[in-house]
This record gives structure tokens, C-alpha cells and sequence, in this order.
């Protein structure tokens, strides 16, 4: 049995981490050119540094547990074990900042993260990483390493090249997106009062072999706040964990599952086009967090965003291909 950190991303983490990959005729060849996954983290390395043994992104956050409580209402649509009527599961689960920073600060502008996986009492999982923006930086991987690189800071002045990265802005309209709503949208006062959303489309798949393409969006009951500029202020840099354990020691944060479906011409695999508020959803489970976690509870695992339930399939959005190998690469680099 594998480590726990490793299901799910094991056939990646076994190639990254050297496994069986001596004999191989083309080993020589992937050490001289780093494979998409290695450069994606490098360039996140590039643009925040190295901090051993800590995520090469989401790098600031926390522990915490709970439960995840299925409607039953998606059972028409998808044979996962997690959807269907009744299922709960048990959550551990991971609230972060984006980025590799781990100082990052908490009252600034920027990605929040949620992520858990929900495993049932026979087993079976389902892991989901969440942000608390509905699109993401970059359309393909290749873009998010450009994106990352022109921030890299200058080794001599340790300065980012602002007039660089504008150009380079300009040049790159889908990094846009992500960017104008991270602006027009406060940070939030609490974990518990963001919404967060999967981004990449998923496809369901029932009984008799339908397949729908749907996104996930979770809605906190507590309703979506941001802080007003005052409140960032006031509650400085670091605020978020201490809020959170004050806020479940008087009740559980919830959070409305939703899937979003789309409508003919809907891009189905475009990372940074959210489809209209307007789209159907259908509330599918409830997320509770009761209580939260020491670092033992998540530190050393990974959570990957297509570690799922039979019935539940990727999209063939490229970022959601890229990602889990490169947590891999992330997670052997921080238990190096
Ligand atoms: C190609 C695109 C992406 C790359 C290269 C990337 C890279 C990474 C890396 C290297 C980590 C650290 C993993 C670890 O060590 O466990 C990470 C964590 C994370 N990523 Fe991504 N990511 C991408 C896209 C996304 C998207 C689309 C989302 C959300 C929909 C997302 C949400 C998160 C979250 C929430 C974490 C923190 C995970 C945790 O708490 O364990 N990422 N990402």
C-alpha cells in the first residue's frame, strides 16, 4: 500500500521520484529537459524561492476536519459513490493562501484556497482543490510558466522587471481574467465567508453511460463578505486561522455544494472563461468543517484535483492534466 500522500498521483510521483525508471531508454533524455510539471514548479520557485519541506504553492494555510453530507440529488447523472443519497464522508481538509509565500499577507489582495479530500467508510475517495476565484491565472500550462517566469525577481536587485511583466501582461490576454477579479473583489473576512470553485470542468458519467460536463462552486451558508478597507487595517497581516477556530468553537462553517452546468457553446476546457452566473445549478452535498486540525492532519500529503469515485472523470482542460503531476513534483521536492 502506498503512503497516503501518494494515492492517487502515484503513477507520477513514482515516475518523479525515480522508480523504476533506471532501465528506461528515454530517462537520459527527460533529466536533460525538464517535463512541463518540473517547470511549472520551477517557475514558481523561480518567482517565491525554495522554503524546505512546505508546498510550492498554497505554502501558507492550515489543517482542519469535518464532513461532507451528499443531497443524493446528482444520483441521475453519475454512479460516484460520493454523490449518491445518504453518502458521508469523512473531510480532512486544507485552507491556504496562493502562491509560495509562506508570509503571505492575509489582509492583501489575492487566491485563497480550500482543499479536501472526502473519503466514505468503505474507502473511496474523492479530493478536491479549490479556489476562491472562478477562473484561473493562465489557459495552458505553457502559459502559467511564462506567466510565472517574466516574475521571477532579478538575482542581483531582487526586484520583479515591472516594465517586463506589463509588456508581457498585453501580450497575454487570458492571464486578464483572474487578475481584474482578484482587484474587484475584497479579501475575505473569514475562510468561512469565501466561495470557492473547482475551475476545470469535470464530467459525470451515469448507469447507462451519459456523460455531462459540470463545475463545481461552493457556497458558503455564511454568505460571501470581503473585508472593507478598514478591517484590513484592523485585522493585520496574519488573522485567518485565529478567526476560524473562534468562529467553529460557536458552530461549523457550511458550505452549499453546487454544480454548474453548461449551455450549448460553453467552453468546456478554457480555465479562465467562468460560464454566466445565469447557468443551472443543482446543490448536490454540504461541506462542514467542525474543528480545526494540527499539521499532522495534511503537512506531509497532497491533495489531488482528479483523485476521484468512479462515475467522476477529468476534463480534457489542459491545466487540470498538468496539475497533478506537478503537486507531485511539489510534494517529492518537499519531502526531499
Ligand atoms: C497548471 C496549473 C497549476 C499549477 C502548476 C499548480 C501548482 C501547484 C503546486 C505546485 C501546489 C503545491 C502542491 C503540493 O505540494 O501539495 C499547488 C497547490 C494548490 N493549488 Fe495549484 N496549480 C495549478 C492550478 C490550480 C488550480 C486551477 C486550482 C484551483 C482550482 C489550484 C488550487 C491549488 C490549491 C488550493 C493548492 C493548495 C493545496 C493544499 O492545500 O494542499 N491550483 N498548486
Amino acid at each position: 500500500m502506498l503512503p497516503h500522500a501518494l494515492r492517487g498521483a502515484a503513477g507520477a510521483a513514482a515516475l518523479l521520484l525515480g522508480l523504476g525508471m533506471a532501465a528506461h531508454p528515454a530517462a537520459a533524455q527527460m533529466a536533460a529537459e525538464p517535463s512541463i510539471a518540473e517547470q511549472l514548479v520551477n517557475g514558481l520557485e523561480g518567482v517565491f524561492g525554495q522554503h524546505a519541506g512546505r508546498r510550492r504553492s498554497g505554502t501558507r494555510g492550515f489543517c482542519a476536519t469535518g464532513e461532507w453530507m451528499a443531497t443524493g440529488a446528482a444520483a441521475p447523472m453519475t454512479t460516484a459513490s460520493t454523490l449518491q443519497p445518504g453518502a458521508r464522508a469523512a473531510v480532512v481538509a486544507r485552507f491556504s493562501l496562493g502562491g509560495g509565500n509562506p508570509n503571505a499577507p492575509e489582509n492583501a489582495p489575492g487566491v485563497r484556497g480550500l482543499s479536501f479530500s472526502a473519503e466514505l467508510p468503505g474507502g473511496d475517495t474523492q479530493e478536491f482543490v479549490l479556489i476562491n476565484t472562478p477562473v484561473f491565472t493562465a489557459r495552458t500550462p505553457e502559459s502559467f510558466v511564462n506567466f510565472l517566469r517574466v516574475r521571477a525577481p532579478d538575482p542581483q536587485t531582487r526586484q520583479m522587471n515591472s516594465a517586463a511583466v506589463a509588456a508581457a501582461n498585453a501580450a497575454n490576454p487570458d492571464w486578464a481574467p483572474q487578475m481584474a477579479y482578484v482587484r474587484e473583489n475584497a479579501p475575505p473576512r473569514s475562510y468561512a465567508t469565501s466561495a470557492y470553485f473547482g475551475i476545470n470542468s469535470f464530467v459525470l458519467v451515469n448507469r447507462a453511460g451519459q456523460r455531462q460536463h459540470v463545475r463545481w462552486t461552493f457556497e458558503p451558508v455564511a454568505g460571501r463578505h470581503g473585508l472593507t478597507p478598514e478591517e484590513r487595517q484592523a485585522r493585520g497581516p496574519a488573522f485567518l486561522e485565529a478567526e476560524l477556530r473562534e468562529r467553529l468553537a460557536a458552530g461549523p462553517a457550511e458550505w452549499r455544494v453546487l454544480l454548474q452546468f453548461p449551455e450549448a457553446g460553453d467552453p468546456l476546457d478554457d480555465a479562465v472563461t467562468a460560464w454566466p452566473d445565469s447557468r443551472r445549478t443543482l446543490e448536490v452535498a454540504r461541506l462542514r468543517i467542525t474543528a480545526l486540525a494540527g499539521p499532522e492532519a495534511c503537512d506531509a500529503r497532497l491533495f489531488n484535483p482528479v483523485l476521484l469515485p468512479d462515475g467522476i472523470e477529468p476534463s480534457a482542460d489542459p491545466i487540470l492534466n498538468a496539475r497533478a503531476e506537478a503537486y507531485a513534483v511539489s510534494l517529492s521536492r518537499r519531502l526531499q
